[in-house]
């Protein structure tokens, strides 16, 4: 029989999931799972009752100002798609960054391709930080758009978000900010960022589950709604209902995950975030300081873990990442994620392209055990390679 599963893969999702939360979401749900706002009963009253709570909640989390331009989506793709499409107009200019997940580079390829906008990537450096500088260099005059992820899922750096917020303030060019990979880990304040608009996943570090996430909007930034249906008011009209947050949602809501999200979020509250990103910054460092000692293996970006959220890819020299990621899973039981992780700019920047690298993360619920035995795996692979 294999030992416990040790799972290192939570970039891509957090696992395992809190019992709290799953409790919460079954309890509630069984309670509660009726249509929110749109029947005038009772149970409908609360249910809309408790979505607009978790709209407050998450708009205290993320230090934005309005919770009803708290819209809920699927995923922190949905969001970025969302916003994307409904700022940028026809003749447009976007800037992003060569750090940016597919999420990013094929809603801005395809508005491309169709003749609706251009667009430029700004470059990193070898820790994986994207310049200010840069930025500010890549506005045009036709610049309607800036996007950036705030830690990259390759390479996990955090960037500079007060700074960067400031030169796209300053220049009156709204600042999309996809928080995918950071949000539960790192704070995030939308008001000192100067951000105009923030998306983020329910189901990784805010440990909720998957199919929840939201698009956080700043008064100061309009964006068109690009698809269209129910809301539950003014059903007269042929017009999709133009106030926040209906403006940005049509249909059923996702009551359920909207209930999972907010059960994660206490979870963070009642821990600390300042406590989960110690806990993460210990295990990095020494996982970090471990691998580093090993020849042949190469840590992309910042090599000492302080500087990023917890995960860190790796290439192993003359190993394909694939066969790495099968070692790990087949004899030491440890869930990582290999290959390209959907943002082949970085590796093609890094020089990891089209093979990638095997990408280790860290959640919640790892420990030092878990680090001490991916360091062991790693450095018995590697032996056996080099031998
Ligand atoms: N975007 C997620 C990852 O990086 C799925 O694995």
């Amino acid at each position: 029989m294999k030992d416990r599963l040790i799972y290192l893969d939570n970039a891509a999702t957090s696992y395992p999931k809190p019992r709290a939360m799953l409790d919460n979401m079954v309890e509630s749900y069984a309670r509660l799972g009726v249509s929110p706002g749109r029947g005038g009963y009772d149970l409908a009253t609360e249910a809309e009752e408790l979505v607009r709570a978790v709209r407050e909640k998450v708009a205290t989390f993320f230090g934005a100002p309005d919770p009803n331009r708290v819209v809920f989506t699927s995923n922190a793709t949905d969001a970025l798609n969302l916003s994307i499409q409904g700022i940028v107009k026809p003749g447009d200019h976007v800037v992003s960054t060569q750090l940016e997940h597919n999420s990013v580079l094929r809603p801005l390829h395809h508005l491309n391709e169709a003749g609706i906008i251009e667009y430029d990537l700004v470059p990193f450096d070898g820790r994986g930080l994207v310049n200010p500088e840069d930025i500010a260099r890549a506005i045009r005059t036709d610049t309607r758009l800036v996007v950036i992820c705030h830690a990259s899922n390759v390479l996990g750096t955090i960037q500079p978000m007060e700074e960067i917020g400031r030169v796209c303030a300053e220049r009156g060019i709204p600042l999309l900010v996809d928080t995918a990979q950071s949000a539960g880990l790192v704070p995030i304040d939308m008001t000192a960022w100067h951000a105009g608009a923030i998306a983020f996943t329910g189901h990784k570090a805010l440990l909720g589950p998957s199919g929840i996430g939201g698009l956080v909007v700043h008064p100061d930034i309009e964006i068109r709604s690009t698809r269209f249906g129910g809301t539950g008011i003014d059903s007269k009209s042929p017009i999709h209902t133009q106030t926040y947050p209906h403006r940005l949602e049509a249909g059923t809501l996702n009551l359920m995950g909207i209930i999972g999200l907010s059960a994660g979020l206490d979870i963070i509250k009642a821990e600390g975030i300042d406590t989960i990103r110690k806990r993460e910054v210990t295990l990095l460092k020494k996982f970090c300081g471990s691998l580093k000692e090993m020849q042949g293996i190469r840590l992309m970006g910042d090599p000492d873990g302080t500087e990023r959220v917890g995960l860190v890819t790796i290439t192993v020299a003359d190993m394909d990442p694939h066969d790495v990621a099968a070692i790990l899973d087949a004899d030491f039981n440890i869930a990582v994620r290999a290959g390209l992780h959907c943002a082949p700019i970085v590796h093609e920047v890094m020089g990891t392209y089209p093979s990638g690298g095997v990408r280790f993360s860290l959640g919640f619920f790892n420990n030092t055990v878990d680090i001490e035995t991916a360091v062991e795996a790693m450095a018995v692979i590697n032996h056996s390679r080099s031998t």
